[in-house]
């Protein structure tokens, strides 16, 4: 039931996010040609949507309204999506696919897509800052909701576990343990859907001590879904993934299976699922379909 139920509101929100992302790439006149084509390319091309939906459930969960956590839903997807633009670059995890079609980089040339990244970084922050307050939250919310994804995009989470991924490559002789591979995922992944989770609570209204719960869920979620992302290099099917499969042995990725073998990655995959369902008891029923989604990323083939 709460299976059904969840992917009833992803698609609602897929559609309702996508819709905000359409207008805002295609909103300004100033922008070279090339460059929002890039920016078009790179966001509306697909992908899981789960960080907006995990924006905007988290505001419903808590009781707020949910349009307004619409642009922080946008500008998590604008940062997610410029993340995967600079990670799949030659100098750093050099793929050719994405999300069911060649990269970034692969149509616009390298220079574009860095560019790209860039441009989308930077548009999340001011959607952030100036579509949140028009849609009625407070400036003290909104400014929160800049802290939270500022830290989370930033050198100590996604571009710091993005620096120790890179590191663990080459760690030759190194420290290849399960600590130095949770500092990855922790910093690459968790971070970000993290702050979905607490910036959907501040701007629904959530106490303190709800938004520290609603950060462990997200955490926990996090970690949950990198591992299951690590799983599906090695078993997945590269035509539902929209991405080349098999790459993370070759490339000498620090990851779960790499330290703990499939069994050991898929247990740890589920006890991180396990400390996110536990972190979201106190919302009681208001967490069903943040209880749902937790399951559905780690048996997601996608
Ligand atoms: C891929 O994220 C990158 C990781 C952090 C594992 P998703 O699996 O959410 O990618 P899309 O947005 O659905 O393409
Ligand atoms: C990506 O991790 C994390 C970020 C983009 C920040 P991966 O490198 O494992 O993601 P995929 O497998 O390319 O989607
Ligand atoms: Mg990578
Ligand atoms: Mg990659
Ligand atoms: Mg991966």
């Amino acid at each position: 039931m709460s299976r059904h139920e969840l992917e009833r509101q992803l698609e609602r929100d897929r559609q309702r996010v996508e819709g905000y992302l359409q207008m805002r790439l295609s909103q300004e006149e100033s922008v070279p040609p090339l460059l929002s084509e890039a920016m078009q390319y790179a966001v509306l091309s697909g992908g899981k949507r789960i960080r907006p939906f995990l924006v905007l459930e988290s505001c419903r969960a808590v009781g707020g309204r949910e349009t307004e956590a619409l642009p922080a839903a946008a500008a998590v997807e604008l940062i997610h999506s410029y993340s995967l633009v600079h990670d799949d670059l030659p100098a750093i995890d050099n793929d050719e696919f994405r999300r069911g079609r060649p990269t970034c980089h692969k149509v616009f040339g390298e220079a574009i897509a860095i560019l790209c990244g860039d441009a989308l970084q930077a548009l999340a922050f001011e959607i952030l800052s100036t579509d949140l307050i028009r849609q009625g939250v407070s400036t003290e919310r909104a400014l929160d909701c800049v802290r939270e994804l500022a830290r989370a995009a930033g050198p100590t989470a996604l571009v710091g576990g993005q620096v120790l991924d890179l590191l663990g490559e080459k760690r030759e002789g190194g420290e290849r343990n399960e600590a130095a591979v949770r500092a990855i995922h922790e910093g690459k992944t968790a971070a970000l859907i993290r702050a979905c989770c607490r910036m959907g609570g501040i701007i629904g209204g959530a106490a303190p001590s709800l938004l520290a719960h609603l950060g462990n869920y997200g955490y926990w979620l996090g970690l949950a879904f990198q591992i299951q992302d690590d799983l599906l290099d090695i078993t997945g099917d590269p035509e539902k993934l929209g991405k080349t499969a098999r790459k993370d042995m070759a490339q000498k990725k620090l990851t779960y299976p790499s330290i703990l073998g499939l069994e050991g990655a898929r247990q740890r995959a589920e006890e991180a699922c396990t400390r996110a369902l536990e972190a979201l008891r106190p919302l009681g029923e208001k967490g069903v379909l943040l209880a749902a989604l937790a399951q559905f990323v780690i048996e997601r083939q996608q």
